[in-house]
């Protein structure tokens, strides 16, 4: 019978925790309603512990979530385990707590300057204190891939006796070789006591590049979990691709047998809403969700794949959720034409939100013959996973030539301003962007560090929208706005006052 793999995902933290990753917790929650649509068995949302916002966003995500089991991550510490605790006791799903301690001898020399018997004593007694509060406990002995098998073993094998109910064999270096790391689990597998009593993971990193076919190795070796994240992101070279290994099982399932419970049609959208929200471009010829990944370029095979598809494709786009020939929506596109297309695209709008993204959507194809999937995208995540807007932009104008350089005049407008309050500034700048930019941190009285401006067109025609993904920094914390408009300069305006909005969103909450 078909062995089914359970999918943990950790895209809302290892895959959060990278740099230039980092979403706001609104876009968190989109993330965890799309990871819930394509059926992950585990979604891991945060690191409570690790900051009040990280503790929020877990919390909510927990709260709304029904389908999948939230987890949150801890170290094997009574505070981390009481903030986790802290955020997942009003989950909807029973909750999963995380709890990590590594074990090579390297880190715990170094990094833990504990002995193996302090180690194996901090873990029992983290795990009992979570037991507490948590039935579903995961151990994982961080950085497995370069312990000491027998000593995994011995200290799974007290886990497990303290109640944890999965432990887990990260390879957190990326270190690991396909055949070795399956022989890896195997052994532990078979060498822990009481192993019959709890389930096996393994969380690869892919810093050689073989995350995936090290937990397709694992797999293979009997394990029942996998940790891995959409689009690969994750500290570093990332962590195991979640929809690789996914459609790895499901076309190979011959040979392998094995499956797991997602809904593969969702991977598509999925995807592009982590690398939307990130603002982490997906690589063109990335497995599965690259912009190649379906395209035939060269003559001999397009008339392959024109004679029979499978001579050069070994799965099909629709089976990842790429739409085949889709009613192109335009003016004249009504309102019921149009939710159809949002269901479609896995993009699920409430009521309230519904309304401007139609007015939206109408307002674009105005000024554009054809409105795109891509357009449809950004209108919508533009409106839902909008945080609330201390600023709103009332008009630019820029002056811009190579002989007298460039100015820019902007207006915005705070949302407690009484009417008639006008902030408006006009700057000198290395161009009509960097005087918009600067003018704005004026009036807002911050200097934000612009650590990355990026803009593309969303589709390849003449009326394309311009979209314009900005990252700041602030006070050591990172945010990204997005900006769409058929105009360029606008499109970098909104991505900068989205930034803004969400720094600002964040600061408010402090206390
Ligand atoms: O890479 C790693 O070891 C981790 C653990 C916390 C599971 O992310
Ligand atoms: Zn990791």
């Amino acid at each position: 019978m078909t062995r089914m793999i359970k999918i943990f995902d950790t895209t809302l933290r290892d895959g959060e925790q990278a740099p230039g990753c980092s979403m706001n917790s609104q876009e968190k929650i989109e993330v965890a309603r799309s990871l819930e649509r394509l059926g992950v068995d585990i979604m891991e949302a945060g690191f409570p512990a690790s900051s009040p916002g990280d503790l929020e966003s877990v919390k909510q995500i927990a709260g709304i979530i029904k389908e999948s089991t939230v987890a949150g991550l801890c170290r094997c510490r009574e505070g981390d385990i009481d903030a986790a605790w802290e955020a997942l006791s009003g989950a909807i799903a029973p909750p999963r707590m995380h709890l990590f301690l590594a074990t090579s001898p390297i880190h715990m020399q170094y990094k833990l300057k504990m002995t193996e018997d302090q180690v194996v004593e901090n873990a029992v007694a983290a795990i009992r204190y979570a037991k507490k509060f948590c039935s579903d406990i995961e151990f994982s002995a961080e950085d497995a891939s370069r312990s000491d098998p027998d000593f995994l073993a011995r200290i799974f094998g007290e886990a497990i006796k303290a109640g944890a109910t999965t432990v887990n064999i990260p390879d957190t270096t990326g270190y690991a070789l396909p055949e070795e790391f399956g022989r890896l689990c195997s052994y532990v597998m078979t060498h822990t006591p009481g192993a019959e009593h709890t389930a096996f993971s393994v969380h690869v990193h892919n810093d050689l590049g073989l995350a995936v076919a090290n937990s397709l190795s694992a797999i293979k070796a009997g394990i029942n979990q996998v940790e891995a994240t959409v689009n690969g992101i994750g500290e570093r070279a990332g962590n195991a691709s979640m929809e690789e290994i996914v459609m790895a099982l499901r076309v190979r399932k011959a040979l392998i047998d094995c499956d797991t419970r997602i809904d593969s049609t969702q991977i598509y959208n999925t995807s592009r809403l982590v690398s939307k929200v990130t603002g982490v471009k997906v690589q063109p010829n990335k497995a599965i969700v690259g912009d190649n990944a379906f395209a035939h370029e060269a003559g001999i095979h397009q008339h392959g794949v024109l004679a029979n598809r499978e001579t050069y494709e070994i799965m099909t786009p629709e089976s990842i959720g790429i739409p085949k020939n889709r009613m192109v929506l335009g003016k004249h596109s009504g309102r019921h034409a149009f939710e159809e297309r949002l269901k479609d695209l896995g993009l699920e709008i409430d009521a309230e939100n519904l309304e401007t993204v139609f007015a939206a959507f109408k307002d674009l194809a105005d000024r554009k013959k054809v409105v795109s999937d891509r357009d449809i995208e950004a209108l919508a995540l533009g409106v839902q996973a909008a945080v609330p807007e201390t600023w709103t932009l009332e008009h630019w104008a820029v002056n811009t030539s190579d002989e007298l350089g460039a100015n820019g005049v902007v207006r915005i407008r705070r949302k407690d301003d009484k009417p008639g309050v006008l902030r408006k500034l006009v700057t000198l700048g290395d161009g009509p962007i960097d005087a918009i930019f600067k003018a704005i941190n004026e009036i807002i009285g911050k200097e934000p560090h612009l650590e990355l401006f990026e803009m593309g067109a969303i589709t390849g025609d003449s009326s394309a929208q311009a979209e314009t993904t900005v990252k700041i920094s602030f006070n050591e914390r990172r945010y990204n706005g997005r900006g769409v408009s058929t105009d360029i300069v606008e499109s970098s305006i909104k991505a900068y006052i989205s930034a803004i909005n969400s720094m600002e969103w964040e600061l408010a909450k402090k206390p």
